[in-house]
């Protein structure tokens, strides 16, 4: 999909399916909605009339011009309460506007930026939040050789339409950044929902060094040879039981001012399938450990993004990529392992193999100079128990770092919610025959659990981690966010990056 900024009156603009919208509260149509009213005679006031148009949200009226405008077909989507809205709902109307379009085969598709008018935002993040709305709204996973009742239908252009010049300078510049974003997590949907033979260690590693040449980043892969050189002993050690050998990927990007000392370390979970390892979990949903390295994905994603948005910070990114399986020579309960850091680890449950690559990741991250660190993660079940899939678990050790990352996702509309890392909890992982213990046997407190574990490597460098266990993979479609992959929090660390 194109999407383009053209000035225009969208009573005059030709294409398949022109897009305006409604409040739920609004009692008459108002803005483009009120002048395409007008050119078809007041159709839409007469349909509200009649119930047939409300402004609730998700809901999507087609009415069909008859050549009184130059739009074939024009959509009326709703917005939702006046109060209630926000730039979630802004991408909700934008993502039932592209999903009609598809229904309807409309190749050229014409919308007004939603909520411009408003006043409740600026422009740039209104026009910003429509195109991300239709990335996100419109992407589906093709699969391979799934049996399609017909074609996927690719809408070919998305055109923003505004008849003020001085207007379009920021709408331009909102698209470019819907577009720069929403492409970001939906390139990370894609790695996502792909199965686990197809997105291996390995496959990972040759898309993030093909991706970044085309931007202008920098990218290391290191195979089982170097990482048993440079000892990284705890994700040697998850790997062991893998036939698809682990790959440590480093990406760097560095565009920060000169003399900018400060460098961001982004970490994410790339473990491409977990069967849990020898303590293998139970077969129900296990296909769903295809998305274990959605942080990873996320990564990846950020640090091309990063670069077309030109961030001026310097970063470095580093993805551990390894299988979790069970094997003859696979890691066990019980066992001792070293790590980068030099400390030791008491393995008490192999399932909890995230952690154990995220503290080799977070320590290599912190040898090549990042001086704060993001790490993302499916890191426990937990996560889910405690939040669902409505946001991702936030912890850190720095309060001001973690508010600045809660206030990047309050923009990005990817929810989080902060965990406390009490002292005490720190004792739940003392162990009698090692520095620490990889996890607990009750499970209590999994996620702030994991957050501790983590912190023990990461040491006194601000550091924030997302736990995305509940929020990476929907089960069911919800809002803007179809089924399946959901590219969190790609949008909200870009945001964080960038500052637009
Ligand atoms: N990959 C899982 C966490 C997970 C669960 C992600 C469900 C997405 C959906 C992780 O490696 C894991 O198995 N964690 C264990 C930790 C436990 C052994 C302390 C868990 O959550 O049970
Ligand atoms: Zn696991
Ligand atoms: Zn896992």
């Amino acid at each position: 999909m194109r999407i383009k900024v053209e000035r225009k009156s969208i009573t005059d603009i030709p294409c398949d399916l022109l897009v305006v919208n409604l409040f739920e509260d609004a009692e008459i149509p108002s803005g483009s909605c009120a002048a395409v009213n007008k050119v078809l005679d007041g159709l839409i006031v007469k349909l509200m009339k009649e119930g047939e148009i409300s402004g609730k949200s998700e809901r999507v009226t087609l009415i069909h011009t008859h050549d009184k405008i130059p739009a074939k077909r024009v959509v009326v989507v709703g917005l939702g309460k006046t109060k209630k809205f926000d730039m979630n709902a802004i991408r909700t109307a934008a993502s039932a506007a592209i999903q009609v379009a598809k229904k309807v085969k409309a190749a050229k598709v014409c919308s007004i930026v939603h909520g411009a008018g408003t006043g409740k935002f600026n422009i740039i993040d209104a026009a910003r939040a429509t195109v991300e709305g239709t990335l996100i709204g419109s992407y589906e996973y093709e699969g391979i050789g799934r049996e399609k009742d017909e074609p996927v239908f690719k809408v070919k252009e998305f055109i923003i339409v505004e008849r003020d010049k001085i207007k379009m300078i920021d709408i331009r510049q909102g698209a470019t950044y819907g577009e720069i974003f929403g492409r970001a997590a939906v390139r990370a949907k894609d790695l996502v929902n792909a199965p686990s033979n197809v997105v291996t260690p390995n496959y990972l590693a040759n898309y993030a060094r093909d991706n970044a040449r085309k931007v202008g980043v920098k990218c290391d892969v290191f195979d089982i040879t170097d990482i048993k050189k440079m000892g990284l002993e705890a994700l040697w050690n998850v790997a062991r039981g893998s036939e698809e050998r682990e790959k440590l990927i480093v990406m760097r990007w560095n565009g920060g001012k000169r003399g900018d000392k400060e460098v961001i370390g982004l970490i994410g979970k790339g473990v491409t399938f977990d069967s849990g390892g020898i303590s293998l979990k139970g077969s129900k949903n296990l296909w769903e450990m295809k998305t274990d390295m959605a942080g990873g994905a996320a990564v990846i994603e950020i640090m091309i993004a990063a670069a077309r948005l030109k961030v001026k910070r310097n970063i470095v990114a580093v993805v551990p990529a390894t299988e979790n399986m069970p094997d003859g020579a696979s890691l066990k309960p019980g066992d001792v392992i070293g790590s980068l850091s030099g400390k030791t680890i008491e393995i008490i449950s192999t399932d909890a193999e995230g952690r154990l690559i995220l503290a080799d990741a977070v320590t290599y991250a912190k040898k090549l100079g990042a001086t704060k660190l993001i790490d993302v993660a499916t890191l426990t079940g937990g996560c889910t128990v405690a939040l669902g899939d409505a946001a991702s678990g936030l912890m850190g050790n720095d309060q001001k770092f973690v508010d600045e990352v809660v206030a990047a996702s309050q923009k990005s509309g990817e929810k989080v919610w902060q965990l406390p890392l009490f002292e005490e909890y720190g004792e739940y992982l003392k162990s009698d025959v090692a520095y620490i213990q990889s996890c607990t046997e009750t499970g209590m407190a999994s996620p702030i659990i994991g957050g501790i574990f983590i912190e023990k490597f990461v040491e006194d460098t601000p550091w924030v981690h997302i736990d995305i266990a509940g929020t990476a993979f929907l089960r069911k479609k919800r809002t803007y966010l179809p089924r399946g992959a959901t590219g969190v929090p790609v949008r909200t660390v870009l945001e964080y990056l960038s500052g637009v």
